[in-house]
């Protein structure tokens, strides 16, 4: 091969698939509005289900599953890295960033449109044990919170239920019920899903909340973000994206969850027991 055509079989920066990792399924909520946003693009979703939930998890197990999965798509020629979880995010961000050089998105819970939506100044966030007690949420409080009452509810169980396919059954109503009724009672009329699972549950929160409530989530804005990260490195709209998953839980659960949520997709993998290493 002449040096001229080496040079044009070199992957383009542009040409690689988004990474997309969250501790389980719940990222899936967010793909699918970058699927949306950014239709030519291709994505590779790693759900970590086998060590999922990540909430009450230590930051050491957290950070190390994160700078693991986050390696495997790079060695898969990810050209972006969306951390789909808001635990990820708060723990582990930082730290994959200065290990990267490509572009890592990262979410935290919507408390800066909740505060400013709100009308009665209560809001209710929802995210789990971990992500409440992060210091990127003591900030959010203090920088966006003045004269607006912000109750923060962890929410331990919730993720499980969404991993199981439990949207609608009595034992997430039961749990459900028990976390949203205290903000509710104080006067929230605004909720953040601060937890990449619980726009699953948004049906049932609505039901419970009334119709008088706003939910915020944010994976609309991370689309943005992303498209703002990635300007000038975009598929074109009409190239034909693809989505690829790799799942550290079971394979035939995951291809289930995705017929039920977003489409059947075929490419559901068990992710390598140790990516770094098999990527
Ligand atoms: N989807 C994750 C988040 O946004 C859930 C974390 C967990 O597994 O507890 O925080």
């Amino acid at each position: 091969m002449t040096a001229q055509a080496a040079l044009l079989f070199t992957a383009p920066e542009f040409s690689g698939p988004i990474g997309v990792y969250d501790s389980g399924v719940g990222g899936l909520s967010v793909l699918k509005a970058l699927r949306d946003a950014l239709p030519g693009e291709s994505f590779l979703y790693v759900a970590d289900s086998g060590h999922a939930p990540y909430g009450d998890r230590d930051e050491e197990f957290i950070e190390s599953r994160a700078i693991e999965i986050a390696s495997f798509m790079v060695s898969r020629g990810a050209k972006a890295i969306v951390l789909a979880c808001n635990t990820v995010s708060v723990v582990a961000s930082a730290k994959l960033r200065s290990l990267h050089s490509s572009p890592i998105v990262a979410m935290e819970p919507a408390i800066k449109p909740a505060a400013s939506h709100s009308r009665s100044k209560t809001v209710l966030v929802l995210a789990t044990a971990k992500t409440i007690a992060s210091p990127s949420v003591e900030n959010l409080c203090r920088m966006f919170g003045e004269g607006v009452r912000i109750i923060l509810q962890p929410c331990p169980g919730l993720v499980e239920q969404v991993e199981n396919g439990k949207f609608e059954e009595d034992s997430t109503g039961i749990l459900l019920e028990k976390y949203l009724r205290p903000g509710l009672a104080e006067g929230a009329d605004t909720i953040v899903l601060g937890c990449t699972h619980y726009p699953f549950l948004s049906a049932q929160i609505a039901r419970i909340a009334g119709p008088g409530v706003t939910l915020i989530e944010p994976s609309a804005a991370i689309a943005r973000q992303l498209s703002r990260v990635l300007e000038g490195k975009m598929e074109p709209d009409d190239s034909k994206g693809n989505a690829i998953f790799y799942t550290s839980g079971s394979a035939p659960n995951m291809r289930e969850f995705l017929e039920k949520t977003l489409a059947p997709y075929p490419e559901v993998h068990l992710l390598p027991a140790s990516p770094i290493l098999l990527g």
